[in-house]
């Protein structure tokens, strides 16, 4: 993305960014939630897109987040200066800064989301619901942050560094940012989704049960997934979340650029090709 654009364009390029993503990958995201609870899943589009509108608002939100305290991170890492690269540690700390304050925002919008799913309802009274205990809005906040943090390094940071390290190496291979743009995502998509699974579930299953009949605190969440199912408990889902995680790296690092030229092309303007 240009360095050009103001951060109230970075804001609205990842709202935009972050819902076409949702739009393309509902189906998977929903594949995996109902794997990591363990319960059935359905084909029929009105139930895989159940939620979609407050999924687009979370997803939404967060990526304008780490947009925006992304790019200003990026920035003052820089010093200012336009033309200096980044070292892959200073990429990773911008993209763990943005994700873990997305989190903030994201958490108590995905509790509400996850709710809706398992239970129907409108938003209004799923919030009313968990308001009845209002301890219950910051239920998965922990896991939330860290699997934000690491997704954002995903596809914020190891993109553009591995891009750029192929297309130097292997100048032949990779003569264009578009060649390099699928081991990009391979390799991003691997780092997110590897991390953040375990994280993942422990947060997927304490959300979808605000009652804590099954699951408890984070911890005590943790210990009944290793109870019933051992280590590979933390994995459920991880096929479909690894699939969505490669496919939606894409999506965005394509898009970061593609989007931001589309709708301020003017800030594209000085730069050659
Ligand atoms: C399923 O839960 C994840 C978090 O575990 C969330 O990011 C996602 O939006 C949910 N998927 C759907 C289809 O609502
Ligand atoms: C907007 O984002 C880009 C890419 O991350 C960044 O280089 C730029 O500095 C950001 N703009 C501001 C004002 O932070």
């Amino acid at each position: 993305m240009s360095k050009e654009l103001s951060s109230e364009q970075n804001a609205s390029v990842g709202m935009t960014v972050g819902m076409i993503e949702v739009l393309i990958l509902q189906p998977f995201n929903y594949a995996k939630n109902m794997t990591q609870q363990q319960r059935p899943i359905s084909l029929n589009p009105a139930v895989m897109y159940r939620g979609v509108a407050s999924n687009c608002i979370n997803m939404g939100s967060c990526t304008m987040l780490q947009f925006v305290v992304g790019g200003e991170l990026k920035n003052l890492a820089a010093g200012g200066d336009p033309n200096k690269i980044l070292s892959l540690p200073e990429e990773m700390a911008c993209g763990v800064v943005a994700g873990s304050t997305s989190a903030l925002v994201g958490s108590p919008l995905e509790l509400v989301m996850i709710q809706q799913q398992r239970k129907g309802g409108n938003a209004g009274v799923r919030i009313k619901d968990i308001l009845q205990k209002p301890v219950n809005v910051g239920r998965g906040f922990a896991g939330m942050a860290v699997r934000e943090a690491l997704w954002t390094c995903g596809y914020l940071s190891i993109p553009p560094v591995v891009r750029r390290t192929l297309m130097t190496n292997y100048p032949e291979t990779f003569d264009t940012n578009q060649k390099a743009r699928v081991p990009a995502a391979l390799l991003g998509g691997l780092f997110a989704c590897y991390l953040t699974q375990p994280f993942d579930t422990i947060k997927t299953c304490m959300q979808g049960d605000i009652e804590r009949e099954v699951y408890g605190t984070f911890t005590e969440t943790a210990k009944k997934i290793n109870a019933d199912s051992g280590f590979t408990g933390f994995y459920r889902g991880a096929t479909f979340r690894y699939g969505r995680m490669v496919c939606a790296v894409f999506i965005m690092d394509l898009m970061r650029e593609q989007i931001g030229r589309l709708m301020y092309p003017q800030a594209f303007e000085n730069e050659k090709k």
